[in-house]
């Protein structure tokens, strides 16, 4: 009966792609208190001599998070970013119009790039090209990355910092799509600015990488042609396209929201189709990937937000978009990280939006202490075994309708291939509501050389049930004891629980 029965074969020569790990990474918005009580907060009781606070810190080393976007999302388009160098004493708070707040600008490019060195990650750096131009992102770039006898590296040493900080990815401006950004433009306007802008950086400095704006998500009423227009001016001077995009279940329909990665595929399709389009179009033999540079679930918090932004604006660090996640938000977040594992040939970098406090994985209390959600856990997993091979893996499981989608598999799952560490993982989501589904794997290419690693299942949570500070390990996955977890002559068969999510690491022993 195929509706509880699925079916995978792993083999490690069916190659997708080697795993970029910029995949894992993340960002840090000038938003709410991602920086101020977030990762700054002199004062706070684990905070360093330069006020980064460590146990957020601990926390971001054990996600392992490659590469950070910083500082904005929407912040950027009217970033200032002289503002936040040089003594702190002399800097002056300026109005934050993305999110209606007061920055005091006491943690800038300097402090940003101190704390990317203590939490073990790199900057990936947005211009702004929503207020400013071409100009001011010269003079950022010659701030950061350059050593000559000019003002801005000239300044960069007198605020005490002699090495350049060699920030390599750079995104031209943030969602110049949309009609909320400052600064907003045109497909055509856009597509010249990014490519005069990115053309001038690499005159500066030619081994950077750039980033364009594709559209803010796939509902944009211009995707996808905003990325044809814009491409078609850009091609030459651009390396990625960006994606964004927030899933949420507001109408409380489980097995809909849990089919929302069906549109993220159609999504994913559309823009590297458009790219090959332009690309052949231009009879160009450069190949531009994608930057999933914003992701996540994001709903619970945004009433309240707008309200308050609405009512009691130009507060300083305001709690905003500080969604509390459950537990289907976990399995969401594990859906979405098997789909971009399964477009590894193409998405070389992602990033989790946001990393601390705003719409987040790590949380802090202002006057206690820092904790998992639920979501931290399946990125936690993929960013631990989901580096090396991404594995092409067919894969025939039952399907069910949903509200909104049709032919939604139950179960979603891709495999990982680890030469150098001699593993291979499975990860795997059951978004049948109701029934068990056992999971037949095809292993045989692997000879008799496996042996079950770790295998842990997230499962058996109400969908509503939540992480806090005094308990982050509520909703996590747990080692499972199955005794139908059977490997033998390389058929391995496990049972995989309604609405679960499941990594299954086997050592490869020769
Ligand atoms: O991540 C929150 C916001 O979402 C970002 O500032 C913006 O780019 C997007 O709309």
């Amino acid at each position: 009966d195929m509706a509880d029965k699925a079916k995978m074969t792993v083999d490690p020569s069916f190659r997708i792609a080697e795993i970029d790990k910029r995949l894992y990474g993340s960002f840090i918005e000038h938003l709410g208190r991602a920086v101020y009580t977030g990762i700054y907060q002199p004062g706070h009781p684990s905070a360093d001599e330069d006020g980064f606070r460590k146990d957020v810190i601990d926390l971001v080393r054990e996600l392992g998070v490659p590469i950070v976007r910083y500082p904005g999302g929407n912040f950027v388009s009217n970033f200032f970013w002289e503002d936040s160098v040089g003594p702190k004493e002399n800097r002056k708070a300026r109005l934050d119009l993305a999110w209606r707040t007061t920055d005091t600008n006491q943690f800038g490019i300097d402090e940003f790039q101190k704390w990317c060195k203590k939490a073990d990650t790199d900057i990936m750096m947005a211009v702004n090209l929503g207020t400013r131009g071409t100009a001011d992102a010269l003079n950022l770039l010659e701030y950061c990355n350059l050593n000559t006898d000019t003002t801005y590296a000239k300044m960069r040493r007198a605020n005490g910092h002699p090495e350049p900080y060699g920030i390599k990815t750079w995104c031209m401006g943030n969602e110049m799509d949309g009609p909320w950004q400052v600064g907003h433009k045109t497909a055509a306007e856009y597509g010249m600015l990014a490519a005069e802008t990115a053309k001038a950086m690499k005159v500066m400095d030619d081994s950077l990488e750039f980033v364009m704006c594709g559209s803010s998500n796939i509902k944009m009423p211009t995707f996808p042609e905003w990325e044809r227009v814009t491409l078609e001016e850009a091609y030459d001077y651009v390396d990625y396209v960006s994606l964004h995009q927030y899933y949420g279940n507001p109408a409380g329909d489980t097995a809909d929201y849990l089919a929302n990665t069906l549109d993220m595929e159609t999504f994913l399709h559309t823009v590297e189709c458009t790219i090959d389009y332009v690309k052949a179009k231009r009879r160009s033999t450069k190949q531009i990937n994608l930057s999933f540079d914003e992701w996540n679930v994001w709903y619970h918090s945004m009433d309240k937000d707008n309200e308050k932004m609405a009512r009691e604006p130009w507060d300083q660090h305001p709690a905003l978009l500080e969604d509390n996640y459950n537990f289907e938000d976990a399995l969401m977040v594990g859906l979405i990280l098997i789909t971009f594992l399964k477009h590894a040939d193409r998405i070389r970098i992602a990033c989790l939006a946001q990393l601390v406090n705003v719409i987040a994985p790590i949380m802090t209390d202002e006057n206690g202490k820092a904790w998992r959600q639920t979501i931290f856990y399946p990125f936690y997993q993929a960013s631990k075994y989901g580096r090396g091979i991404a594995l092409e893996c067919p894969l025939a499981s039952g399907k069910h309708d949903t509200s909104g989608h049709t032919d939604v598999t139950d179960i979603d799952a891709t495999a990982v291939y680890n030469e150098e560490k001699k593993e291979v993982t499975i990860f795997a989501v059951n978004r049948n509501m109701m029934e068990t589904v056992e999971l037949d794997c095809d292993l045989r290419a692997f000879g008799n050389s496996l042996r079950i690693g770790e295998h842990t299942e997230m499962a058996g949570y109400g969908i509503n049930e939540v992480n806090s500070s005094a308990d982050d390990r509520r909703v996590a996955p747990k080692p499972v004891a199955d005794p139908a977890d059977a490997l033998s002559d390389g058929s391995y068969k496990t049972a995989l629980k309604p609405l679960s999510w499941n990594v299954i690491n086997f050592r490869i022993e020769k």
